[in-house]
């Protein structure tokens, strides 16, 4: 992607339609369009994302949209933080160029009746314990795709599964942008960021650590010569659960792309956590063989 001269005026748009117009005409103009959708709540991960953009794309789009759809009864749709203004003059202070800020309705009619679905990806890890979760996702990023005729789209490595499953999306559909995965950025202790940080307390916050413990302990494990995926999951089990979550999901070990178990940590593989600590379900994961950053 090729970066030519700016610069928008920054601008918050509510209106699917107008900010289709607005970027359009950039992209006429020879300009190229970097995205990054949110959920809000922004933090030094998502700055990240948006430094991404900034580096490679003329014009940055920043979506902040709470996506009911990917959230099922029962989740924390409702305590899901939010606070706009203060993104929006994160967004202005970074230098983005357009947020796009829709409500509900403006995403979703009340009959509508598409879905995108990627199948076998998403039955694993998260899926399986979060059902509908990535069809809600895909859906709604594939909507923010029509709206914002984006060049390249960011996503950070935190969300490991998410990230495949939105490539794989991007590549059946024959979607015209390219996915970038950014590294996950972590707290000064470790921990991932998270919007979802915001909603524990110091005591549980300090025993998330584990998370990010038992991902370096199992990186080294791999570095001095383990293989079997069995002993690193039960060390990081281990623990984990001295750490008194409210809930294991699942640690797995799997295959970097097919996200599959494996038993031997021989190829591109994967440590995926995801724990429950104080009602805030936690992910996190790390490329096995390669050092955990603290970025
Ligand atoms: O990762 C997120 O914040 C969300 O899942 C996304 C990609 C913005 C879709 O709502």
């Amino acid at each position: 992607v090729s970066k030519t001269t700016k610069k928008a005026s920054f601008s918050v748009q509510n209106r699917a339609k107008n900010v289709q117009e607005l970027l359009q005409n950039a992209r006429k103009r020879g300009l190229s369009v970097g995205f990054v959708p949110t959920m809000g709540a922004l933090h030094a991960g998502h700055c990240s994302l948006i430094e991404s953009a900034k580096s490679r794309c003329d014009w940055v789009v920043v979506s902040v949209f709470v996506n009911p759809t990917q959230f099922a009864a029962g989740e924390d749709l409702d305590r899901y933080p939010r606070q706009l203004e203060r993104d929006v003059e994160l967004c202005r202070a970074m230098g983005v160029d357009v947020v796009f800020a829709p409500d509900v309705a403006e995403m979703y009619a009340d009959d509508a009746a598409t879905t995108v679905r990627v199948g076998g990806l998403t039955e694993r890890l998260c899926g399986a314990f979060r059902p509908g979760h990535f069809d809600g996702v895909t859906t709604v990023v594939c909507k923010l795709f029509q709206i914002v005729p984006a060049d390249v789209a960011f996503f950070g490595e935190k969300d490991y599964q998410q990230l495949m499953v939105i490539k794989r999306m991007v590549r059946d559909l024959l979607l015209p942008v390219e996915i970038v995965g950014c590294p996950t950025v972590r707290e000064r202790d470790g921990l991932a960021h998270s919007s979802r940080n915001a909603l524990l307390s110091a005591v549980v916050r300090s025993r998330a650590v584990a998370l990010y413990e038992s991902l370096v302990e199992s990186s080294r494990v791999v570095a001095a010569g383990e293989r079997r995926a069995a002993t690193i999951v039960d060390r990081a089990r281990a623990h984990i659960s001295a750490s008194h979550p409210s809930r294991i999901d699942y640690i797995s070990v799997v295959d970097a792309c097919t996200l599959e178990d494996v038993e031997r940590i021989d190829g591109p593989t994967r440590l995926c956590v995801a724990v429950v600590y104080g009602g805030c379900r936690l992910i996190d994961n790390v490329a096995l063989g390669a050092p955990v950053g603290t970025g």
